[in-house]
């Protein structure tokens, strides 16, 4: 069954629901918004246009907590809740999706897994650089041939009589590939288990037997860079194994879900960010002698593209609170990603159509809202298999 968050609401303010967030929460909410506006926001076309990775953006991202923002501050993070994630996330998205993609890898599907199945020297080793971004981590799952099949991998992990494992084989699509020191891996161990024969283990970029291969040229997200990355005889120690031997899979699948929040609060942010220009366009912008925002066509769109955005950080908000809870939360991670992605594209879409020829031209960032929301249907899961997801859970079958 799914449970419906107790959110307190409070209608203090005219109009808003007040979720009665927390300081904290209030607070990473500000200063994610003043760095978004501020520094992110003003380089986004340059960095869209040159694919140039933002790395003075994210070192400030991570000395004012950002890219760590769950991880508790003994490890260099800015101890916040699921909430505030979203929260920031939304914020820093807004500014600019490719940031966000950059922040989001770093923060749930980097630090949350070696947070939640790490030892204590892994979290010290791994995640302290990684949330004060003085380094960027990266997930390595996909591969050419497994990508929604994601247990069809390939990647080999050979285990040596003194317990360490040699790593053969290739991943792609590895968002921050090309700058990450840091590698969160998943290979298989014994390929006979299936499922139960993957392993997780903790990769540095630096090492003999690590390759990173082309970049992908892509249609949006164009300053997160993206790779593919191979392994010749990659040698790890037994102390760098994440979790159990042959718990990968779970561990991919629950940090998966996770990131499945992060992307949904992109997907607002973007959304939100042409949702704003286009009422400020709808006022100014006349035709037959009157604003376009006078025009019950014009109306209509902007109706519907309020109730989608708002419903979707409903349940985006809902997710990060049942995470908050503890347990399992893929369904609500599932209903708000599929919700969010595809609220993000209809808004973008009815966004650059409002504009007309200027959503359509790189003068605005119409276009590039638009390109950048298409990811959010495809990446950490496509809305295809949160629809599988989500079926599976209400109906139990398979
Ligand atoms: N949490 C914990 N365990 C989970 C889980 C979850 N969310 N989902 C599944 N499991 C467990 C199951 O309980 C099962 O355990 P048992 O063997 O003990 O029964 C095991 O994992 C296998 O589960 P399934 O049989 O359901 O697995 P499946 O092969 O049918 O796959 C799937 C399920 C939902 C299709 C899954 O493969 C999936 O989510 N695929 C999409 C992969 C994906 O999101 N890729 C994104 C790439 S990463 C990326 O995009 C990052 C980036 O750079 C931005």
């Amino acid at each position: 069954m799914v449970t419906i968050a107790p959110i307190a609401l409070d209608l203090e303010r005219s109009g808003d629901v007040d979720f009665g967030y927390t300081e904290e929460q209030l607070m990473i909410q500000d200063v994610a918004r003043r760095i978004a506006q501020e520094k992110i926001a003003p380089s986004a076309e340059h960095h869209d246009r040159t694919g140039e990775f933002p790395l003075d953006n994210i070192r400030l991202l991570g000395e004012n907590g950002l890219m760590g923002i769950e991880v508790p501050e003994e490890y260099g993070g800015a101890g916040m809740d699921p909430v505030a994630y979203v929260l920031a996330m939304v914020e820093i998205a807004a500014g600019d999706a490719a940031h966000s993609t950059i922040v989001s890898v770093n923060n749930s599907l980097f630090c949350n897994g070696i947070l939640k199945f790490g030892t204590e020297e892994q979290k010290q080793k791994y995640v302290r650089a990684i949330a004060e971004g003085r380094e960027i981590g990266a997930f390595a799952l996909t591969e050419p041939q497994s990508g929604s099949d994601a247990t069809a991998m390939r990647c080999r992990a050979v285990k040596q009589a003194d317990g360490s494992f040699v790593i053969n084989g290739k991943k792609s699509w590895i968002t921050s590939g090309p700058v990450a020191k840091y590698f969160v891996l998943f290979a298989i161990s014994e390929p006979e288990k299936g499922a139960r024969g993957i392993t997780a283990f903790l990769i540095d970029g630096d090492k003999p037997g690590f390759h990173r291969g082309k970049t992908e040229p892509k249609l949006g997200i164009r300053a997160s860079a993206t790779c593919e990355i191979e392994f010749t005889d990659y040698v790890v120690q037994p102390e760098d194994v994440l979790g159990m031997e042959g718990e990968g899979f779970k561990i991919a699948m629950g940090v998966l879900d996770a990131g499945r929040i992060g992307i949904a609060s992109q997907a607002i942010g973007i959304a939100r960010a042409a949702y704003e220009k286009t009422i400020e366009y709808v006022k100014e912008r006349k035709a037959f002698g009157a604003p376009i925002g006078t025009f019950q066509m014009t109306q209509a769109k902007i109706a519907d593209m309020k109730c989608k955005l708002d419903a979707a950080l409903l349940l985006t908000l809902r997710a990060a609170w049942v995470k908050a809870q503890g347990g399992r939360f893929s369904n609500e991670a599932a209903i708000a990603k599929l919700t969010a992605s595809e609220a993000a594209m209809w808004i973008t879409h009815q966004a650059v159509q409002i504009h007309g020829g200027m959503g359509y031209s790189k003068e605005m960032p119409l276009e590039r809202y638009f390109r950048d929301a298409k990811i959010t249907e495809i990446y950490e899961g496509t809305s295809e298999i949160q629809r599988l997801v989500i079926a599976r859970n209400e109906t139990g079958l398979r």
